[in-house]
């Protein structure tokens, strides 16, 4: 008897540019890296369930950071053993230090979280030895203990070529410690690193140099997710930007800086190679929080990533800040004509496109701001059932918010998804705001202020959101849209 094929990726809510796996539960990236025209992104996954349990390393690749092809499961946990597959990171070990070479490839090596039953957390080594198709157990592990700690996880290892060695930063109860190595397996302990948001669990470190801005000096930055503790609940990523000199790392102030303010970024880590030249810092995050995400209406899968974003160092209201952007590669997903307006007087609520809009949108915005314009307004993502997606941006106060409260559905019983999301306004020197929001079935991702002001957003809706209709918020005062530009984006399935 033949199975009848499954209706796959193209159930509700399901993200058409963003990963996300045919079935079963995600939580965050791990082990990115690019070797050989494949980009390998590997997730905490649980083959089983659409339920967080049972964590193994899925497996997916890409030629361009688009598209992605599900792989079969790259580890697996070993629930008599050593544990559940929490997560980690990978690396090409180009100068096969590991001695773990055994053809004409340098050993991919994953360097991950071992979680036992009894929650022992130790770290592991596994590797591949035909370029990322295939994945084995080092036979020694764990190649670091637990010293008694109960959060004692997330390796993230990278190639320090001014010491020409092996770095790990690594969480731990609420400190970042750092360790160093020569081949991956024998691990010496170098210092320890604890500022910022202290509200949470520590998970997830990463830490990688960055130019400022354009110039010739570089700064590094340390990325830490903390669950609970976010700035609007549950789990955010705070950052600190500082000097690493190969065994400890200096922030430059005490000041708590956030990744990103909506509550939907969580884990993001960066990718540990990148095709030779290609000088960018990728970063992909798991788009969902620890408040609710066991609850999110989406089947048979539940959990993607955001788009893979690339990371700068910017000037800011106080010092450097990390901005984001869409990798540029997205803009090819744009098919369609692109709605564009120019120059429009908006006096009271207007809507942007006469069209219903597709599900999938990349939309470009500028407003005036200031010069006896409105500078306080809302967008508005909505449909004829009346639910609501709404974006504001308060000038008085300084903020950029997002509510999604009228977009309930199922959700509506969760307080962390009815919750107003808040981000502070980086001041914009400019005399228009400038936003670039990416909306895709189920997520609204939105870039401000050069990519300094973030909210990533998971909503709920019954029905497609497919008006989008701009208002002033200031009484009678009339606002300046300077360009909007709406592109459709294409499935990626
Ligand atoms: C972060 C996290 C990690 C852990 C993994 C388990 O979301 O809690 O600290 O390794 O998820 O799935």
């Amino acid at each position: 008897m033949s199975i009848p094929p499954k209706p796959c990726y193209r159930e509700h809510h399901r993200p058409q540019f963003h990963f996300s796996p045919r079935e079963n539960w995600i939580n965050d990236p791990n082990g990115m890296l690019y070797y050989n025209g494949l980009y390998h992104l590997f997730y905490q996954y649980n083959p089983s369930d659409k339920a967080w349990s049972n964590m193994h390393w899925g497996h997916a690749t890409s030629r361009d950071l688009l598209h992605w092809e599900e792989r079969p499961v790259a580890l697996h946990a070993e629930p008599e053993g050593l544990g559940y597959i929490y997560s980690g990171s990978a690396v090409v070990d180009w100068h096969n230090t590991t001695g773990l070479q055994q053809g004409e490839h340098p050993p991919l090596v994953a360097m991950f979280t071992h979680s036992s039953k009894w929650n022992r957390q130790v770290q592991s080594l596994a590797y591949s030895v035909d370029g990322g198709d295939n994945w084995q157990m080092y036979a020694h592990n764990p190649v670091l203990e637990n010293p008694d700690l109960e959060d004692f996880r997330d390796p993230k290892v990278f190639w320090c070529e001014q010491q020409q060695g092996w770095v790990m930063v690594l969480a731990a109860g609420r400190e970042v410690q750092i360790f160093r190595s020569a081949n991956l397996k024998d691990w010496r302990y170098c210092s320890s690193f604890s500022a910022g948001a202290m509200g949470g669990v520590w998970e997830c470190p990463d830490l990688f140099p960055l130019p400022v801005g354009d110039s010739e000096l570089s700064k590094w930055v340390l990325l830490l997710s903390i669950n609970p503790g976010g700035p609007n609940g549950g789990s955010a990523t705070q950052y600190f930007i500082g000097d690493f000199d190969g065994e400890h790392f200096h922030a430059d102030d005490d000041e708590v800086r956030w990744l990103d303010y909506g509550t939907d970024n969580y884990a993001g880590v960066t990718w540990s190679s990148m095709p030779q030249g290609d000088e960018r810092r990728i970063m992909i995050a798991w788009m969902s929080n620890w408040l609710y995400a066991n609850h999110v209406p989406t089947a048979p899968w539940r959990g993607a990533m955001t788009v893979p974003r690339e990371l700068k160092l910017l000037p800011a209201a106080h010092g450097l800040c990390l901005s984001a952007a869409p990798v540029a590669e997205l803009a090819s997903l744009r098919c369609g004509a692109a709605v564009e307006v120019r120059d429009m007087l908006v006096e009271r609520r207007q809507s942007l496109a006469t069209a219903p809009l597709a599900d999938t949108l990349d939309v470009e915005l500028a407003i005036a701001n200031g010069g006896g314009q409105a500078s306080s307004w809302q967008l508005c993502f909505a449909n004829a059932g009346g639910e609501q997606l709404l974006l504001q941006f308060d000038a008085a106060a300084g903020e950029l918010s997002i509510d999604r409260s009228a977009t309930a559905h199922q959700m509506a019983v969760h307080d962390g998804y009815m919750r107003k999301q808040v981000a502070p306004l980086q001041p914009a020197g400019d005399s228009a705001v400038g936003l670039r929001i990416l909306k895709d079935a189920s997520s609204l991702e939105i870039f401000s202020s050069d990519g300094r002001s973030l909210l990533t957003a998971l909503y709920f809706s019954r029905a497609p959101l497919d008006q989008l209709q701009l208002s002033p918020l200031d009484g009678n005062t009339a606002l300046l849209l300077e360009r909007v530009a709406i592109s459709e984006l294409r499935s990626i399935w």
